[in-house]
């Protein structure tokens, strides 16, 4: 072996011992491979006695360094776990271990975290509003005039507040809000959901509660269409509910948009086969959420211009999601946090 080689086999040492190092490997195997009677940098330095004295000399500086580069990695480490050593014979590891009462996370929460992550591969970040709005975000901005009959649509809980500026606050029914606040924040283009709570007074029942989450997304750009929108919805859709999910769109009213659209997935149970599917009575189509054009005005109330900038917005509620994607034909479950429920649902 000449010097060069000698040199490189020093290297793959170093490299391997710095990958066992990181790793949580066993302090005895470590040292015997390395630098124990044969291990591999003690048979390396042996080498060294075929060398002329000045090659010896300046290789064996350097096998030298990383044999004492070890040998205290080594130590070291023993040092840290020796004085567990006297207190060895009173543990019993044969005991079973102690039952936590181990939690996990919330149904709506592992929805909620699906969602995000597929719109975050589309470039969607995330922002969030108030739960207590102005009714201004909440309705005006969004053109919804204030005796709008629009406004019905949405039992609302109004709060008896008034600050100095005489603004009337309620809770939000909807995360639609977060458009205006989002585009008065930012300059286009905006790529953005929002997740959260919203709150209608509402009775409940199995498909109805007066506070639930949606999540609100909304693309504002030039050129942003009808299109845009369309293949956003159904790249979702597919990546949550699988790759043979198909979207539908058919007109609805919702007067921040123009054209309003309600969409509809594809039934991911019976494919719209089955006549007694609980999910789409055969219909083959399970709506899911609104969407649209921003409307003109919306844009406007916002300081942009609607010849230059255009949109598209949706709004679901991820109680809906939740329920397909776990099963569930009940929305109370969702809340009443039963833990032999919430621990079948990882
Ligand atoms: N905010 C609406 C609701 O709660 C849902 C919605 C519909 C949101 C259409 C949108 C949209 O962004 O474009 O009923």
């Amino acid at each position: 072996m000449d010097s060069n080689e000698w040199i490189k086999k020093l290297g793959d040492i170093a490299e391997a011992f710095k990958s066992f190092s990181e790793s949580n490997v066993d302090i005895t195997f470590l040292e015997e491979r390395f630098v124990g009677k044969r291990g591999e940098l003690t048979l390396l330095l042996r080498e060294l006695g075929s060398f002329k004295p000045e090659e010896k000399k300046l290789l064996g500086a350097k096998g030298n360094e990383l044999k004492n580069k070890i040998v205290s990695f080594c130590e070291s480490k023993k040092n840290l776990f020796s004085g567990f050593k006297e207190y060895h014979y009173d543990i019993d590891i044969t005991l079973p271990s102690k039952k936590y009462n181990q939690s996990n996370l919330h149904p709506i929460t592992i929805t909620l975290n699906r969602i995000i992550d597929i719109f975050q591969k589309l470039g969607f970040s995330i922002e969030w509003g108030p739960l207590v709005e102005e009714d201004y975000y909440n309705f005006e901005a969004l053109n919804f005039s204030p005796d709008h009959p629009a406004r019905d649509m949405q039992d609302t809980f109004y709060l008896d507040l008034k600050d100095d500026k005489n603004k009337n606050y309620l809770l939000r029914t909807h995360t639609s809000p977060v458009q205006i606040r989002s585009m008065l924040k930012y300059k286009p283009p905006l790529r953005i959901i929002s997740p959260g709570k919203v709150f209608r007074s509402e009775a409940i029942d199995s498909t109805h509660s007066f506070v639930f989450n949606q999540i609100e997304g909304f693309y504002v750009d030039k050129n942003v269409s009808m299109a845009d929108l369309k293949w956003t919805l159904e790249s979702f859709m597919k990546d949550f509910f699988g790759s043979s999910a198909k979207i539908r769109f058919s007109p609805s009213y919702f007067p921040f948009v123009e054209p309003g659209a309600q969409a509809e997935v594809s039934c991911v149970f019976c494919g719209g086969t089955d006549k007694s599917c609980r999910v789409c009575h055969g219909s083959g189509w399970i709506e899911m959420l609104g969407a649209g054009v921003m409307h003109p005005n919306v844009l406007k109330n916002c300081g942009y211009d609607p010849n230059e900038f255009s949109g598209f917005a949706f709004g679901a509620g991820i109680e809906r999601f939740a329920m397909l994607l776990l099963g569930i034909d009940d929305l109370r479950v969702l809340y009443e946090n039963d833990l032999r429920v919430l621990r079948q649902i990882f």
